[in-house]
């Protein structure tokens, strides 16, 4: 199972560990990391599951699609170059070790 790890917006690593194939907003909500709130249930709609990809792994996931690329620019924080929305990329083994930001607020 990929590591991977959530970085809030006061710093605090919260690093687990979570099966291929879940998303990374049910993987993060599933293990209770605070500052995803996925209203929309991951139906890439409500833009609250906003990530902000670490630079050392911005090349390694699959671009977003257009709709996941439209409500990033709906975010309650402005999106960034590197910004993902969660429910939208799917945890592989070529993950593992996978970092991301938390984005100050969702709403
Ligand atoms: S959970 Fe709503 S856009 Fe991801």
């Amino acid at each position: 199972m990929p590591d991977i790890t959530f970085i809030t917006a006061d710093g605090t690593a919260h690093g687990f560990e979570a099966p291929p194939g879940v998303s990374l907003m049910q993987a993060a909500t599933g293990f209770g990391v605070p500052g995803i709130l996925a209203d929309c249930g991951g139906s890439a709609s409500c833009g609250t599951c906003h990530v902000i990809v670490d630079a050392a792994w911005a090349d390694r996931l699959p671009a977003p699609e257009p709709i996941e690329r439209m409500v990033l620019e709906t975010t309650a924080v402005p999106a960034t170059p590197t910004s993902r929305l969660a429910c939208q990329v799917r945890l592989t083994d070529a993950l593992q070790g996978l970092v991301l930001h938390l984005p100050e607020r969702q709403v």
